[in-house]
């Protein structure tokens, strides 16, 4: 990507959700990880809606053959909304219509076999070109009261001509779970990075700045993880592409405004389940009644 500072604006949004989902069995044997709801939504959604609000308008969904509830979700239901237009349930239709509002696309791309992220992400070639794009990894989920976490690096991409990726501070002993970077000036927000690794053990990590799950990428990546050998894991890791394109290219780390939840744990979905019910337009006040209900009831039931 080149600097100037009226870079593309990033259309396109890519969601790798050909994951097995593992961790979350035997919910996940038939509903995939990315359906999981969170109060009201299926995790996807959150990703999908934070996509659209920093103007992405093609979605590229990287799935296998055990996903269709993901393409299915995102197709037209015409029955149900031909019985809610004629119940006059408006409110409901307008629910099941925004899943995709209208002016943006799905697109379904398979991933034959799980090589890893980076072989994920460089299955939405075809449909990305040449052009800047947006990763979001739907198992992070970010709460934010301003603008949405991906709306953020794309004004910081929009003004740099960065590719730009998402990060925030864990403790020394989690690097092992995350993408690490090392950056050369950071001014508390923005740095370029100089050094990324997927995954260091603690006493190895260049740092404790984790890579989340959003990143705007430009599309020289293409062509780099296509020469990026398996890597951690004996994955092919977008990490390691990105490394690549560190020394041709700017790519900047950017510590966003919001809270991140880690749903590919159950403590994690835990976490955000009970944050965005305490934050819900209608169930907040009922929820947080629930919520100390339930505390002085184990309390009671502790002593
Ligand atoms: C992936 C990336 C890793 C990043 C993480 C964020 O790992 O490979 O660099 O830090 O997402 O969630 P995964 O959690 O899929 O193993």
């Amino acid at each position: 990507m080149h600097q100037t500072s009226d870079s593309p604006r990033v259309r396109i949004a890519v969601f790798p959700v050909a994951g097995l989902g593992t961790r979350f069995l035997p919910a996940t044997k038939t509903v995939p990880k990315e359906m999981l709801p969170i109060v009201d939504r299926p995790l996807i959604q959150y990703a999908v809606d934070e996509a659209i609000a920093a103007g992405c308008d093609t979605l590229v969904f990287i799935t296998n053959r055990y996903k269709h509830a993901v393409a299915d979700y995102f197709d037209k239901a015409y029955e149900l909304e031909q019985k809610l237009e004629r119940a006059g349930k408006a409110e409901q239709l307008r629910l099941v219509r925004n899943v995709l509002p209208e002016g943006v696309r799905a697109v379904f791309v398979t991933q034959a076999e799980a090589l890893g992220l980076g072989h994920a992400v460089l299955c939405a070639r075809p449909v990305v070109g040449a052009q800047p794009f947006a990763v979001l990894l739907p198992d992070d989920l970010i709460w934010s009261r301003g603008p949405g976490a991906l709306a953020q690096m794309a004004a910081h991409a929009q003004a740099t001509g960065a590719s730009v990726v998402a990060v925030q501070d864990v403790p020394r002993a989690q690097t092992g779970s995350y993408g690490i970077v090392a950056t050369d000036i950071f001014d508390g927000q923005a740095g370029r990075i100089r050094q990324i690794v997927e995954k260091p053990a603690p006493e190895a990590a260049p740092s404790t700045l984790a890579v989340v799950g959003r990143y705007i990428l430009s599309p020289a990546i293409f062509d780099l993880l296509e020469r990026t050998p398996k890597g951690a894991g004996g994955e092919i890791q977008l990490t390691d592409a990105i490394a690549a394109l560190l020394a041709r290219e700017r790519v900047d780390a950017f510590r966003f405004h919001g809270t991140r939840f880690d749903c590919g744990t159950h403590l994690g979905l835990v976490e955000a389940t009970i944050r965005y019910a305490l934050d819900h337009e209608t169930l907040s006040e009922a929820a947080r009644g629930l919520m100390q209900h339930a505390l002085d009831a184990m309390g009671v039931v502790e002593t």
